[in-house]
C-alpha cells in the first residue's frame, strides 16, 4: 500500500523520521531566509508579534514540551515574558493575562481538540493567534490570524521526533526577528549555526548503533528509568521521558535534577537506570552533583554531554553547539534510545498502543 512506499526500506516511520531531522533544519533555514541569508517572516508575523508584551504558548504533548524550550529561547533572545501552557488546562483555567498576549499554538497536525477549544476561546475574547504547525490549512492554520510552517513533511509515527525539532528550530527564528525589530544585541549568528546543527545531526544519525548499544545497557529490561537535567536540558528530559514511556512503556520521569532529592529520589534502587543530559556550562557542577547523589544511592547513571562543559572521560559527549540550541543535539539521543528499547522490548513502534496521532477529541 501507499504507506509501504513513503517508508521506504526503513523499519519504521520514527527511524525514517528521526533521520530526515537534519534535512528538516535545511528546509526551514532556507524557507525562513531570503536571499542576503537573513531572517525573513511574513509582514502579518511580524506585525502580530511586534504588537505583543507577553507571548502564550499553547500545546499538547511533545509540542508543549517544545514550547518548554521555546520560551527559554524568546526570553533569553528577543526579551520577551513568555509563558507555556497545556492546551486542556489552559481552557479551564486561565491564568492571568497581560495587556497585549499573543496566543501561539503548537501544533504538528493543527488538528488537535484541546489546543482549538483554546484558539476558540481566545478568539472569542477578542485576542490575536500564531499557529506552528506542520499541516497547511489545517484548522488550526485556519483559524489563527497567521501561521508558520514547520516544513518537516508527514510525520506518521505516534511518537513525534521531528516536528519536535522543527518547532524549536522555527520558534528560534522567531526569536531571533523579534530580537532584531527591537535592536536586541544577538549572540550569535543563527542561520548558521542552524546550519551546523543539521551537520552535527546527520553525524549521530549516522552513528545510531552507539545509541542502540545505550538503550541495551540502560533501558532494555529495567522497569523504570529518570532523565534529569537542568535548564533546558530538564526540559529536553521530559521529551526523552516521553518518548520512552510512548513507545517502549517504560515508567520513566523526566526530571529537574536538583528536585530529585525532594522526593523522586526515594524511588532509586540499585541498579535503577538515570539518564542525565549535560549541555549547558552554567549548570554543569550541579547536575553532576544530582548524579553523584543518585549514583550513591545504587542508581545506574548514564552521562551523555556536550563539549563545552567539563566532562569526564566515561560518559556520551554530543559535539558542541550554541547551549541554547543544545536541546536539537541532545534529543537525538534519546529519541534513538526510546526507539531501540521499544524495538528490544518488541513493542509497536509506530502505533503504540492506546496512543493516536493526532487527538481529535476534548
Ligand atoms: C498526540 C500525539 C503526540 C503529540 C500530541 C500533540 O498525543 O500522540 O505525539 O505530541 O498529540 O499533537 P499536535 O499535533 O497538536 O502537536
Amino acid at each position: 500500500d501507499a504507506s509501504d512506499i513513503e517508508k521506504g526500506t526503513y523499519a519504521h516511520y520514527m527511524l525514517k523520521e528521526m533521520d530526515e531531522q537534519p534535512a528538516v533544519i535545511r528546509n526551514i533555514i532556507q524557507h525562513y531566509q531570503n536571499e542576503n541569508g537573513d531572517i525573513e517572516l511574513t509582514e502579518g508575523v511580524r506585525s502580530l508579534v511586534s504588537e505583543a508584551d507577553r507571548i502564550y504558548i499553547v500545546a499538547c504533548g511533545t509540542s508543549y514540551n517544545a514550547g518548554l524550550v521555546g520560551k527559554d529561547i524568546l526570553e533569553r533572545i528577543a526579551g520577551i515574558p513568555t509563558e507555556v501552557h497545556v492546551s486542556s488546562e489552559f481552557g479551564y483555567n486561565m491564568p492571568l493575562l497581560s495587556s497585549r498576549p499573543l496566543f501561539v499554538f503548537l501544533s504538528q497536525s493543527g488538528e488537535t481538540a484541546d489546543s482549538r477549544a483554546v484558539l476558540v476561546e481566545v478568539k472569542k475574547r477578542g485576542y490575536k493567534a500564531l499557529t506552528m504547525t506542520n499541516v497547511p490549512g489545517s484548522t488550526l492554520s485556519r483559524e489563527a490570524n497567521e501561521t508558520m510552517l514547520l516544513h518537516a513533511g508527514p510525520e506518521i509515527a505516534v511518537a513525534s521526533t521531528k516536528a519536535y525539532t522543527a518547532q524549536i528550530a522555527v520558534l528560534a527564528i522567531l526569536a531571533y526577528d523579534i530580537a532584531r525589530a527591537n535592536g536586541k544585541e544577538l549572540p550569535f549568528e543563527l542561520m548558521p549555526e542552524l546550519a551546523r546543527v543539521a551537520t552535527i545531526m546527520d553525524s549521530i544519525m549516522s552513528q545510531k548503533e552507539l545509541f542502540e548499544d545505550l538503550s541495551d545497557r540502560y533501558l532494555k529490561t529495567t522497569p523504570n528509568t529518570f532523565f534529569i537535567g537542568r535548564g533546558l536540558d530538564a526540559s529536553v528530559c521530559l521529551e526523552g521521558a516521553l518518548k520512552v514511556k510512548e513507545i517502549s512503556y517504560i515508567q520513566a520521569e523526566g526530571y529537574p535534577g536538583g528536585e530529585l532529592k525532594h522526593g523522586s529520589i526515594a524511588l532509586i534502587e540499585d541498579g535503577t537506570p538515570v539518564i542525565a543530559l549535560i549541555s549547558q556550562p552554567k549548570t554543569n557542577l550541579n547536575i553532576r552533583g544530582n548524579v553523584k547523589e543518585v549514583v550513591a544511592r545504587g542508581a545506574n547513571a548514564c552521562i551523555i554531554s556536550m563539549q563545552g562543559v567539563e566532562h569526564e572521560n566515561d560518559e556520551f559527549i554530543l559535539p558542541h553547539v550554541e547551549p541554547i540550541l543544545a536541546p536539537l543535539i541532545t534529543v537525538l539521543p534519546v529519541q534513538l534510545m526510546a526507539y531501540y528499547a521499544a524495538l528490544a522490548r518488541g513493542c509497536d513502534v509506530d502505533k503504540p498502543r492506546n496512543l493516536a496521532k493526532s487527538v481529535t477529541v476534548e
